[in-house]
């Protein structure tokens, strides 16, 4: 009997290939954490994720030839776990198939320049919701967002912005997660994402440019729910300079118009540089490439 694969999800991650020739994988322990997770919200067979870890190493390690050597460009790591119990019921997997493709991917951005994307937030189609699997990387997940992409893509929009809720909250960018730089209601300037309540991907990008925001200690560095409304009274008071998604494909992506309620809402990210964007693109880069020698990075 052909195999039903109920249970399916993924994970996504990068091998760097260093000015000293050396192979790196950037936080690899972060996706294998998440993979462990979304593999027991599916009843998937559990793994030892520290062996599972220490097999893409040597994969990486095998292939290191296909890790590109210029600075942006990167080998591309999908580990894929699939249920394939011999059965069309729906129920527990007590099979499932375990493999990780490989693919040498260019630069998101040519150069060090940064093309801004445009977003459609239309709060009538709903990526995640509180009780449901929007934090974890399941295939499930990212099927349906497709129609939606083409959608925003109709309307001249580049990516979907995700709002849920009544109050229109931002959740995240396409497949990455969203930060606003603005000066808060409160005078302070602080950079913002929203917490992990749930229905956001826990992104291991996300996690990095937290821990070096609070490590420079610059600005106030916050994890707090932001609403359309927040976001439209910031730009009427000019108190936003950027907005900006983070995600494995880009590392940090700037925005710079919102289409929400037929409204385009222009963003003034490359008007201010974009200074943050632009600075947490360098410091991953220093890590990733290895000009900084980083905790983050597990050499291959
Ligand atoms: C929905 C969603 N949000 C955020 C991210 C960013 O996560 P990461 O930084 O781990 O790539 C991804 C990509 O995996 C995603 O699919």
């Amino acid at each position: 009997m052909a195999a039903a694969a109920v249970g399916q999800l993924f994970e996504g991650m990068k091998a760097f290939k260093g000015s000293d020739r050396r192979v790196r994988l950037f936080r690899p322990w972060l996706n294998m954490d998440r993979m462990l997770r979304s593999a027991l919200r599916l009843c998937l067979p559990s793994f030892d994720k520290v062996e599972l870890l220490e097999c893409i190493r040597r994969l990486v390690e095998v292939d290191k030839d296909w890790v590109p050597d210029s600075i942006g460009a990167s080998l591309y790591v999908r580990p894929t776990f699939l249920g394939n119990e011999p059965s069309l019921g729906v129920s527990r997997s007590t099979q499932a198939l375990l493999f990780v493709i490989l693919c040498p991917v260019d630069s998101y951005f040519p150069g060090d320049a940064m093309n801004p994307v445009s977003l459609l937030a239309d709060p009538t189609f709903i990526r995640a919701w509180v009780g449901g699997v929007g934090d974890c990387k399941l295939g499930g997940n990212y099927g349906p967002t497709v129609f939606v992409q083409q959608e925003a893509k109709k309307k001249g929009c580049e990516q979907v912005l995700w709002l849920y809720g009544s109050d229109h909250q931002l959740t995240e960018v396409g497949t990455m997660n969203i930060f606003i730089y603005w000066t808060y209601e409160d005078g302070v300037l602080e950079l913002v994402t929203p917490p992990l309540d749930g229905v956001i991907l826990p992104g291991v990008v996300r996690q990095s440019l937290l821990d070096l925001a609070q490590t420079w200690g610059e600005f106030r560095v916050v994890e707090r729910k932001i609403t359309m409304k927040e976001v439209m009274r910031a730009l009427e008071e000019g108190r936003i300079r950027e907005v900006f998604g983070s995600g494995t494909a880009c590392q940090v992506c700037p925005v710079h118009r919102i289409l929400y309620q037929g409204k385009q809402l222009h963003i003034p990210t490359m008007e201010n540089g974009p200074e943050l964007t632009l600075r947490f693109q360098k410091e991953l880069k220093a890590i990733q490439y290895g000009t900084k020698a980083h905790e983050w990075m597990l050499p291959v």
